[in-house]
């Protein structure tokens, strides 16, 4: 049964990031605060220094047991900007799971040699089984979901909010823009997570672009339905590109292919090329959650419009940001 986002927070923080939707824009909005205090402290010395000093004595453990460089590192750099240690345990074979031991007593003893767990975990929902354990059994720890199966990616999605409010800082912020999402959004769970953020906003639209067997779930567009202006789904990308304010293109999730499901798709139909940038606003911005394929060609990447490599330094900070909120110091960092 999934966690109530109150059982999750104490006195107004985040004690756990296990689902998008424990999100609040008040939060977001102190988590982006402090992720740009932390990076305008960071262009100094001393302000580095004063950085690394928030934290220090605390550790982190990265307990990612599913491919990840960007997310994984993003974690890592981000924690270590805030003076944290950390350790990684990035195989279950290496744990006693492999002599039989459960996953959450595998978790509780990482716990008891960490202040928080960032996991990226191929089961969807473990990340809050293993906070609701942490819960029961009084343990002060954190849990950071960094990304669970095809289900959640909450960070990710902090991290492209957090791009697009700064995208969008001087023209009106997020309200009222059109935002087109592309690629497997069946599969891809940052979309997913993405989707879900942008509810919070005022008058959004969205408009869903993927091959026919990749359409986003029931789930999310009755989501959309009920919270955006307008939601409009195709598998055909043109007439889309001219209306939107930003476009977030994603890959095929072939890993999660089976024997049942294989789709066959010809990314040419909806890969973004010279003459579909031909078609996008002049200030229209561009990005992706990366590991890219063909969705982009890199001959795009000098575009002002492609954003995706900020998107990726974005991913830090605004981690930087979210571990600041759980782990108490975000006044520290916003004070100075
Ligand atoms: C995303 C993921 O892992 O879901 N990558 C990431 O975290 N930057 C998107 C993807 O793998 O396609």
């Amino acid at each position: 049964m999934a966690i109530d986002s109150q059982t999750l927070t104490y006195r107004g923080r985040l004690v756990h990031m296990v689902r998008t939707h424990q999100f609040t824009r008040p939060l977001l909005e102190d988590i982006f605060d402090v992720a740009d205090a932390a990076r305008l402290l960071n262009t100094s010395r001393p302000g580095s220094i004063y950085l690394q000093d928030s934290l220090v004595g605390r550790r982190a453990l990265l307990y990612f047991v599913q491919p990840s460089s960007r997310t994984f590192l993003s974690f890592q750099a981000a924690a270590s900007m805030l003076g944290m240690s950390t350790s990684e345990v990035r195989e279950r074979e290496t744990s006693s799971e492999v002599k039989g031991e459960s996953a959450l007593d595998t978790v509780r003893t990482y716990a008891m040699y960490h202040d928080l767990i960032i996991m990226r975990y191929p089961e969807p929902g473990f990340s809050e089984q293993c906070a609701r354990h942490f819960i029961d059994y009084d343990l002060r720890r954190h849990v950071i979901n960094g990304g669970s199966g095809q289900d959640e990616h909450p960070t990710q999605a902090l991290l492209d909010i957090y791009t697009l409010h700064r995208e969008f800082y001087n023209r009106g912020g997020i309200d009222g823009k059109r935002i087109l999402l592309v690629g497997d959004l069946a599969r891809g769970r940052a979309a997913r997570s993405l989707l879900q953020l942008l509810t919070l906003y005022e008058g959004v639209n969205v408009d869903l672009v993927s091959p026919s067997e990749l359409r986003m779930k029931e789930d999310m567009l009755r989501l959309g339905e009920k919270y955006f202006t307008d939601i409009r789904v195709s598998d055909q990308i043109d007439k889309f590109l001219s209306d939107a304010d930003a476009v977030y293109m994603t890959r095929v999730q072939s890993e999660y292919d089976s024997k049942d499901f294989s789709p066959q798709v010809d990314e040419s139909g909806y890969a973004l090329s010279d003459s579909r940038y031909g078609l996008l606003k002049s200030n229209a911005v561009v990005m992706h959650p990366l590991p890219r394929r063909d969705e982009i060609p890199t001959e795009l990447d000098r575009d002002p419009r492609s954003r995706y490599w900020e998107q990726v330094e974005n991913g830090m900070w605004a981690r930087v940001g979210l571990i600041a909120h759980m782990l108490g110091c975000t006044e520290r960092v916003k004070s100075s």
